[in-house]
């Protein structure tokens, strides 16, 4: 299958880097100082999330409640709790006892320089703060219902039920002598898929999204969260360290279940590329505000990072 274009209706680049700008602003000013008491715990927490990061779980924040016809500024602090939940699960899962990584963002893993007991408080932290600034009134303008059902959502997506439900069979799968194909859906359905598409929903509930816009973003987060674990995977394959600014070849190394390891490098990307397909099909009706999310899509599966 050949790669489909990035979306030629819009600059993508451009449309990226400004809500990277608005998404680092805020991430700043909810997170506290450095200098804040305790200071060791507070630079912790800044170090892994202003380390970099390509920001797509905020993104898609923003840019499902402009699909779903709201105002993406709406969506801000949301999105900053996304943010928040995603860096906490990579400092997790860069610990000793989970994937024992070295390196995240192009820099020393959050336990390499702090240690591993304040990485792991340092998660603990971003976690908490993203409820706290979800469900605090003034922090945005949006309804207290509203706040409630993010907040229920943001649960999900990052609970049992979800990401951490699949980082436990991702680590209780290493090394198994095999795995069927639903194990290995799940584990990347939900490992990385639930927080994708908690990320879009998020976004339409910050507009107040009516049912069928609802589920129409849910089918496109779906297959976008399970077409970006995908390419991660194949990325570990085929990628470039200084590219991705992590190692490569761990999956492997570790015994990790991947899809290159089931399907090989070729029909894993071509799976990716189906599916984001099928997303933007999903959202076929939803109008020009859907545009960003069309071309993210595509992003998703094609990108070097
Ligand atoms: C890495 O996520 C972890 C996975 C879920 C695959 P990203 O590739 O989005 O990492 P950052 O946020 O850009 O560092
Ligand atoms: C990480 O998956 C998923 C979460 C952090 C929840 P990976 O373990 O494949 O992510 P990388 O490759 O370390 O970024
Ligand atoms: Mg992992
Ligand atoms: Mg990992
Ligand atoms: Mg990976």
């Amino acid at each position: 299958m050949k790669p489909v274009p990035i979306s030629e209706k819009m600059d993508l680049k451009a449309y990226l880097e400004e809500k990277r700008t608005r998404i680092n602003g805020a991430l700043d000013r909810f997170v506290p100082k450095d200098q804040e008491y305790p200071p060791d715990l507070h630079r912790a927490m800044r170090y892994s999330l202003f380390a970099g990061g390509k920001r797509l779980r905020p993104v898609l924040t923003m840019a499902g409640c402009e699909a779903a016809g709201g105002d993406p500024e709406a969506a801000l602090v949301p999105a900053c709790a996304m943010e928040m939940i995603h860096t906490y699960s990579l400092i997790h899962d860069d610990l000793p006892a989970m994937d024992d990584d070295d390196l995240r963002r192009g820099m020393a893993t959050n336990h390499k320089v702090f240690g591993e007991a304040l990485a792991i408080l340092a998660g603990d932290g971003l976690l908490t703060l993203a409820f706290g600034i979800v469900s605090e009134p003034a922090a945005s303008a949006l309804t207290e219902r509203i706040r409630l059902q993010i907040v229920a959502e943001l649960a999900r997506a990052a609970g049992c039920r979800g990401m951490v439900g699949g980082q436990s069979v991702d680590i209780l799968s290493e090394h198994a002598p095999e795995i069927d194909v639903p194990t290995l859906e799940y584990i990347h359905t939900h490992k990385t898929g639930a927080l994708i598409r908690g990320a879009v929903r998020i976004g339409a509930l910050a507009a107040g999204a009516g049912e069928e816009t609802m589920t129409a973003l849910t089918h496109y987060g779906d297959r976008v969260g399970l077409a970006f674990q995908i390419a991660d995977d194949v990325l570990d394959v085929i990628g470039t360290e200084k590219e991705l600014g992590k190692q490569v070849g761990h999956d492997r190394k570790r015994g990790k279940k991947t899809y290159p390891g089931l399907y090989g490098v070729a029909e894993s990307r071509d799976r990716a590329r189906e599916l984001a397909t099928n997303a933007v099909a999903a959202i076929g009706n939803l109008g020009s505000g859907a545009e960003p999310l069309r071309a993210i899509a595509h992003y998703v599966v094609e990108r070097v990072n």
